[in-house]
């Protein structure tokens, strides 16, 4: 079947088998290999994506979801190859990346909050972040990172 829909603000049409999911798609048709495949199964959060506007589970969604939609990957979050999004800027200033296997999907998951609401509660954060699992350690650097991010934007940086 043939695909048509937008990465990262490209617009994109593609062939694919049906039976792909979108983090397939992302990762074997268009070499997008941010996105992180772990459980395979909606569980861990780190293929997570932002599907217009809302993030979700690229791993169990399949790739006809994607067609006339609009998909943001982490390839797709720095303003630049030389300027990275608070987000990313606040991960790295709140030591709330290690391995970086989970580190795409978190960041997409903030996104999409933040976008939203760029100035939000404690719950709300662990709410929206809630289905993203930190493979290395705790939380508190990285409830800190989305704060300090939130601050950021809401100063427009
Ligand atoms: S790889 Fe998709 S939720 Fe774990």
């Amino acid at each position: 079947m043939v695909l048509h829909t937008t990465i990262n603000g490209e617009a994109v049409v593609a062939e694919v088998d049906p039976s792909m999911s979108i983090a397939e798609f992302l990762r074997e048709k268009l070499y997008l290999t941010g996105t992180k495949i772990g459980c395979g199964k909606g569980e861990c959060g780190a293929c997570t994506v932002i599907l217009d506007g809302v993030a979700v589970t690229s791993c169990i969604i399949p790739v006809m979801r994607a067609d006339g939609a609009e998909i943001t990957t982490i390839e797709g979050v720095a303003y630049s190859p030389e300027k990275l999004h608070p987000i990313q800027e606040e991960f790295i200033n709140n030591g709330a990346i290690q391995c970086g296997f989970c580190i795409p999907g978190m960041i997409m998951s903030t996104k999409a909050l933040l976008d939203k609401n760029n100035n939000p509660t404690v719950a709300e954060v662990r709410e929206a972040l809630g289905g993203n699992l930190w493979r290395c350690t705790g939380y508190v650097n990285f409830e800190k990172a989305v704060f300090a991010a939130a601050e950021s934007m809401r100063n427009g940086e």
